[in-house]
């Protein structure tokens, strides 16, 4: 079966070929206009869609060295997104659909960030836990078999990849900072700045605290002071602000590995390609005894092989759409 992925839902269009197993092709546009914005603009990154959707799905199926024609079925993101965003991908794919005479089948998005885990080997053996952390989200999932998810948690108000993002601005890094902050941590001390850390009942997060903490302490330094002083200590204040921001994600982890017994936990999303989680993730797994399970760099951040691997579990299920498949901005 050949399977090709469409992905749309906020400012990256990308196009993946994903048959027998194998991930044959996967191309990511980029789309650098919001970054001038300091965050993604919906109507641009729509028009932007628009512009860049046939190269890109053209390109996945040169790469892939197959013809349009060989396609079996096509998957596509239809939630959580933007829903301008949304419409592009979903609009083309029935369009191909159509023409193709093909099933479609709709991807949530966040599944599909799990689902990133069985694109390489080793593949999670059910039940396990995901850690589901993007711009958008910041999810505890126990995934007790394919599409059978239960949500323990989220967050109440911003997401950990917003956090970074956030949080950046006002240290005056590029959007999107979360990248950015994590290099530059990386030559940081995560213990030069004390920034709180929320630690809610259940398995619950939040964020706005740590981004109201930051804003503080910067405006403690006079405003003549401040981009010196942001300079001077930049590494440092990463570390410690990335640190403040993976804390409580590891405590949750432990204690919901405890409490459900769990022999394995994957990360997904964009703050998944964090090298600090990333490295406490590992130091979690060894002390707990469980399997720690990431997808690699280029399966973390938003991309169509993500959207094609889902598809093609679902598509072996029977879980196919039709032309009535419509696109749900908070699925
Ligand atoms: O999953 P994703 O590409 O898009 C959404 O579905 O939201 O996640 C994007 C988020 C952004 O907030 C970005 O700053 C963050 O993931 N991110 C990172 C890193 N790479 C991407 N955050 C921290 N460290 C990283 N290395
Ligand atoms: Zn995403």
């Amino acid at each position: 079966m050949i399977i090709l992925g469409i992905e749309s839902s906020c400012d990256e269009t990308s196009a993946a070929i994903f048959s027998d197993g194998v991930m044959r092709s996967n191309i990511i546009a980029t789309q650098a206009i919001h970054e001038q914005f300091g965050g993604v603009v919906p109507e641009l990154a729509s028009r932007a869609h628009q512009q860049k959707i046939w190269g890109t799905v053209n390109q996945a199926v040169q790469e892939a060295g197959i013809a349009l024609e060989e396609i079996d079925t096509i998957a596509v993101t239809n939630g959580p997104g933007l829903m301008g965003a949304l419409l592009v991908g979903l609009s083309f794919a029935k369009g191909l659909a159509l023409r193709l005479n093909k099933p479609i089948v709709g991807v949530n998005h966040m599944d599909a960030h799990i689902y990133a885990n069985f694109i390489d080997d080793p593949k999670p053996e059910f039940p396990f836990l995901s850690l589901t952390v993007s711009g958008g989200h910041t999810q505890l999932v126990l995934i007790k078999d394919y599409f059978d998810h239960e949500l323990l948690g989220q967050t109440r108000d911003d997401a950990a990849g917003e956090a970074f993002d956030k949080i950046g601005k006002m240290l005056g890094l590029p959007y999107p900072a979360g990248p950015v902050i994590d290099r530059l941590a990386k030559d940081g001390d995560p213990d030069a700045f004390l920034f709180p850390q929320s630690l809610l009942e259940g398995y619950e997060f939040s964020y706005s605290g740590l981004k109201t903490a930051v804003l503080y302490r910067l405006q403690a330094v006079s405003e003549v002071e401040r981009e010196q002083f942001i300079k001077e200590n930049l590494n440092d204040l990463c570390a410690s602000v990335s640190h403040a921001i993976t804390e409580p994600l590891i405590k949750k982890v432990k204690k919901a590995v405890r409490e459900f017994k769990l022999k394995t936990v994957v990360l997904a999303g964009g703050v998944s390609a964090n090298n600090m989680l990333r490295t406490k993730m590992e130091a979690l797994a060894k002390k707990e005894r469980f399997d720690f399970i990431a997808p690699k760099m280029a399966y973390c951040t938003d991309n169509a092989a993500m959207i094609a691997v889902t598809g093609a579990l679902k598509a072996e299920r029977g879980l196919v759409d039709d032309l009535s498949l419509k696109p749900f901005a908070s699925l």
